[in-house]
């Protein structure tokens, strides 16, 4: 039985009630929160940053997987550190120094993450895998919650986790955009390890029920 660690997206969740939100989380079988945040300019839309962050921290004791669409995160990675974060994932795409920015990362006493945009191969990873905490594969263009989960995800999760191992790596590997309960299972086998869910959690009517139908795994 593989079961996945489940990381209900704070982005999809009411702003209005985020405290409410984070309890609900801390109460059901989620095991991460994952915090999406948004520049304007490596992605076309702006989230929140470490000050809602800070906020957040007190209300759960659960991982903060801190997700950074922002050009040249190393600016401040020290700041999300100290704002709660447990996992910090940086985009390839955004990072011109990216083996210095992972070692960054892991010297502040966080878990490095390396995101890759739908168009970016699995094998430009192939230098780092063994630096790396987590592998997040993006799943939709990043930016917005709520799209269309894109079927090619299948196979880049299946070659990274060849590539997990043929090099004896023991990353975790992440699909973050449009997952459901339908594409859960394939996602599993295909072998990815946590599973990011916005708008599936926070749309459906039974938001704990929906983590705990999620976390079920499979076979
Ligand atoms: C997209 C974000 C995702 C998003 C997922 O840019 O990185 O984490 O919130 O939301 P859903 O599950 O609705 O696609
Ligand atoms: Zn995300």
């Amino acid at each position: 039985m593989k079961t996945p660690i489940i990381a209900p997206s704070l982005l999809a969740a009411n702003f209005a009630h985020l405290a409410q939100e984070v309890a609900m989380i801390d109460q059901s079988q989620a095991d991460w929160l994952h915090i999406d945040v948004m520049d304007g300019s490596f992605v076309p839309n702006i989230s929140f940053g470490f000050v809602v962050m800070e906020a957040l921290r007190p209300l759960t004791a659960k991982p903060f997987d801190v997700h950074l669409m922002i050009q040249n995160p190393e600016r401040y990675l020290e700041r999300f550190v100290q704002a709660g974060a447990n996992v910090v994932t940086v985009h390839l795409e955004a990072c011109t120094h990216l083996h210095r920015t992972i070692a960054a990362i892991k010297n502040l006493g966080a878990k490095a993450g390396v995101a890759l945009n739908p168009h970016s191969s699995v094998a430009l990873l192939q230098d780092v895998l063994s630096d790396l905490d987590l592998v997040c594969l993006m799943s939709v263009n990043p930016g917005f919650g709520g799209q269309h989960f894109i079927e090619n995800t299948y196979k880049k999760c299946k070659m990274l986790s060849e590539m997990r191992q043929q090099s004896n790596a023991n990353f975790l590997i992440e699909i973050d955009g449009g997952v459901t309960q339908q594409n859960a299972p394939k996602l599993l086998h295909s072998g990815a390890d946590v599973l990011v869910a916005g708008n599936f959690v926070f749309s459906s009517s039974n938001p704990p029920q929906t983590i705990a139908e999620l976390k079920t795994g499979v076979n």
